[in-house]
């Protein structure tokens, strides 16, 4: 009844269509570690949230936070030693070329700022992203969204069909072929901007395809793809907004899938729920970014962003969290493997680290996705405490991506409920 009387509150102050999760949604009053609790005190365990990435109400975050707004906190205009220290060590996570950071406070800003600083590096307009993006909701940053998904292309923008080996382009194809036709699609929209007069300016990707679904990529394809780009004069943006962070057991998503971008996008996690977003790049790009574009933004590149920052990297080096990413993801990876012979629809389980997805399909041989299903799985297993979505071209994919301090135990007893829930919808 509180819960009802909230919702109806919810629907008339935020307006009717603010997306709630679950067919019966939660109300969450408190976090620690990876646990959630409801106004009854119930536990639910997160396996959904990547932003908390060091855990929920992370006392050394939070100690971190309080003392630098009790001390100061202002916008970026004068000299800060925690800023500059922040920005030293976040480039230094990179590869040798990236040497500077744009901050901001979301990972739309972060991808404006990356489209803007290729625009103004090239002198070129047009954008490449794949067919099943989400990038941000700007104007600009949205259209990449609405250019794959509802098939529109503006201008400046074309979209190629995501590389998949589950859902492949073309059947019978050998990897390689594979890769070769994912290429060609990717030579052809390019072509098709230079045609439009746009030229070609950047290819923007995840570099792990978080939202597309987890495909495996058809191997050699991201590094064949930056060597196209580059060859192409335009610049590769990795958005590492999901994968990054020690989210696959590695600090970037592209050290996973093996290629150099030219512009890194970062978000999400890394102030742990304060909002902290960068755009990272050579010394020359950056500059060049701030010649032209003067770029202010009032809440970021700040003291409190900064020592919240700093204290989130502090947490991952303290926590080991890139060896738990890797350890209880492999492991949990390699136990839900195992229940694909058990249940016809499970069609594919794969993942990097603590990023796992589960294909659910209807049909083995022709691979249907099965949408409704996989949402009544996320329902069920909220049901029994543990809290995940779905992703994907086909919203078919189990998204499985838990804060950073997820534990082998966390993993035993989400298997046992994982259990009961398939084991209930195949009765
Ligand atoms: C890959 C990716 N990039 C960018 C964004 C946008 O980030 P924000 O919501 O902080 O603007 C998201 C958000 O879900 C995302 O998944």
């Amino acid at each position: 009844m509180a819960a009802e009387s909230l919702k109806h509150r919810r629907d008339l102050a935020l307006g009717f269509g603010a997306e709630l999760f679950y067919d019966v949604p939660l109300e969450i009053v408190r976090g620690e570690g990876v646990n959630l609790y409801d106004r009854d005190g119930r536990r639910f365990v997160d396996m959904y949230n990547n932003v908390p990435c060091v855990g929920h109400a992370n006392s050394a975050v939070v100690k971190a936070m309080a003392e630098q707004q009790a001390t100061i906190n202002v916008h970026s205009r004068y000299l800060h030693e925690g800023i500059v220290t922040f920005a030293e060590r976040l480039a230094g996570l990179h590869h040798d070329g990236i040497e500077s950071v744009v901050f901001s406070c979301s990972g739309t800003e972060a991808n404006e700022v990356a489209i803007q600083m290729a625009r103004v590096i090239t002198g070129k307009r047009g954008l490449v992203c794949t067919d099943a993006a989400y990038h941000g909701n700007s104007e600009l940053v949205g259209s990449l969204t609405y250019v794959g998904h509802a098939g529109h292309e503006t201008n400046e923008i074309r979209g190629f069909p995501y590389p998949d080996c589950y859902r492949p382009l073309g059947e019978g194809l050998s990897e390689e072929a594979l890769c070769e036709a994912y290429l060609a699609r990717v030579a052809a929209a390019i072509e098709s901007l230079k045609n439009e007069g746009a030229g070609f300016a950047a290819l923007i990707m995840c570099p792990i395809f978080a939202n597309e679904g987890l495909p495996d990529i058809p191997a050699g394809f991201m590094s064949r793809v930056t060597d196209l780009v580059h060859r192409e004069g335009a610049l590769v943006i990795v958005d590492e907004v999901q994968s990054g962070y020690a989210r696959t057991g590695r600090w970037w998503g592209y050290e996973y899938t093996g290629f150099r971008p030219d512009i890194i996008v970062m978000g999400k996690p890394m102030g742990n729920g304060l909002p902290l977003a960068a755009t990272a790049a050579s010394k020359d790009f950056v500059d060049a970014f701030r010649a032209k574009m003067d770029y202010f933004n009032t809440f970021s590149s700040s003291p409190l962003q900064a020592a919240v920052g700093m204290a989130v990297l502090d947490e991952i080096e303290r926590l080991d969290l890139l060896r738990n990413a890797t350890e209880v993801g492999e492991r949990l990876t390699s136990e839900l493997r195992d229940r694909v012979d058990l249940h016809a629809s499970i069609g594919d389980v794969r993942g990097y680290g603590l990023f796992i997805g589960i294909e659910m399909i209807r049909d083995s041989d022709t691979r249907e996705a099965d949408a409704a299903s996989t949402e009544l799985l996320s329902n069920r297993l909220k049901d029994k405490g543990f809290l995940v979505s779905y992703a994907g071209k086909f919203n078919n994919v189990l998204k499985i991506r838990p804060p950073l301090v997820f534990s082998h135990e966390n993993a035993a007893e989400f298997l046992v409920a994982f259990d009961a829930c398939m084991e209930e919808m195949s009765g």
